[in-house]
């Protein structure tokens, strides 16, 4: 076995969507937004990815990072993937993630893993708890009949695509990042989620390769912006992937988020596509209820791992 680290290159991403189409055919790696995202990396944030060879084929991967989502000091965020026939090399891997770690001191070490995945199994038994779980889950537009859940909209309420409003200046995006750190507030996580700053934001968010200003829905009273949902571009064929959906406190329980979640299925069946996907907490009821509402059907969950203190390496 040899491990190599990645060269963040065409052909090292490549050769990572390769492995990880063998190993999880379910789950594909979306590889413009992957690169997106290891670009706006701050100079401070760890990322560190290797290859797994075997005979000069790339059996797996291995990478430990600062947490994309919630940075959060001394946590690191850890994954590997090996092909169905190189599973033997899962310890050999953790002696190596190990010792990588170790000069770093980290405090916590996190994971995200599919339930049904040899992973989870593996990482519980190096000491990894359960933290929370949540779920894909996926609509099929050709079952889907919104006829039953349309609602007039309340007085006073229009909903707009990003596309039809003035998103690229400056104070629309401020107004549009506070709504968003509102909402985020509200989102039924174990952690509280740490925010990313204005500019990190507008650089993952709004210039994400995947954004679809024509799916991304505000509701507006007025001025006002008083909830959201969004559709990216997926990597996976025929499909949509759903962003934050929300509505502010004040204007809960109006039939808003429906009204979104509907117009945003409308735009995805208009557009061409058949499914949409989204993921929710378990916790969040309310999300989930509407998503049940529409037909949402749910995947194997996925499940964050803690593993705290470190083990030292031997
Ligand atoms: C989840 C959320 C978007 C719902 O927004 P909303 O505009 O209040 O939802 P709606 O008024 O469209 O609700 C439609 C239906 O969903 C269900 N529902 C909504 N909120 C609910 C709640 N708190 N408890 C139980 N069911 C709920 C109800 O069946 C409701 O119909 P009803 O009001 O006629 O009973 C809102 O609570 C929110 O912004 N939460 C914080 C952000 C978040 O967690 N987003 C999801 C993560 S991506």
């Amino acid at each position: 076995m040899k491990i190599r680290p990645f060269a963040f290159s065409p052909a090292d991403y490549r050769a990572l969507a390769r492995v990880r189409e063998a190993v999880h055919p379910e789950a594909p790696l979306n590889i413009a937004q992957l690169k997106h995202l290891d670009q706006t990396r701050s100079p401070d944030e760890v990322l560190k990815r290797f290859l797994v060879e075997q005979e000069g084929q790339v059996v797996g991967m291995l990478e430990y990072a600062t947490p994309y989502h919630n940075p959060k000091p001394g946590a690191l965020e850890v994954g590997y993937h090996l092909h169905p026939q190189a599973q033997a090399l899962a310890t050999r891997l953790w002696a190596f993630l190990l010792e990588r770690v170790a000069p770093l001191k980290p405090r916590e070490l996190q994971a995200q893993v599919r339930e049904d995945w040899p992973e989870f199994g593996f990482l519980l038994a190096q000491g990894f708890t359960e933290v929370e779980r949540k779920w894909v889950s996926v609509l099929d537009l050709t079952r889907f009949d919104p006829g039953l859940l349309q609602r007039p909209l309340p007085p006073g309420i229009v909903l707009k695509p990003l596309a039809a409003l003035p998103w690229q200046e400056e104070a629309f995006q401020r107004a549009l990042y506070h709504l968003e750190l509102e909402l985020l507030e509200d989102v039924p996580t174990r952690e509280p989620i740490t925010p990313w700053p204005f500019e990190l934001w507008r650089k993952r968010s709004l210039e994400d390769p995947n954004l679809l200003p024509e799916g991304f829905f505000l509701a507006l009273e007025g001025q006002e912006m008083v909830g959201l949902t969004m559709l990216f571009r997926s990597h996976r064929p025929q499909t949509l992937q759903t962003g934050l959906t929300g509505v502010k406190r004040s204007h809960r329980r109006k039939g808003l988020a429906l009204a979104l979640k509907l117009r945003a299925a409308a735009f995805a069946k208009a557009h061409g596509a058949r499914y949409i996907r989204t993921a929710n907490h378990q916790a969040n009821r309310p999300m989930l209820a509407i998503n049940e509402a529409l037909g949402f059907v749910k995947e194997p969950a996925t499940v964050a791992l803690r593993l705290s203190p470190v083990p030292s390496p031997h």
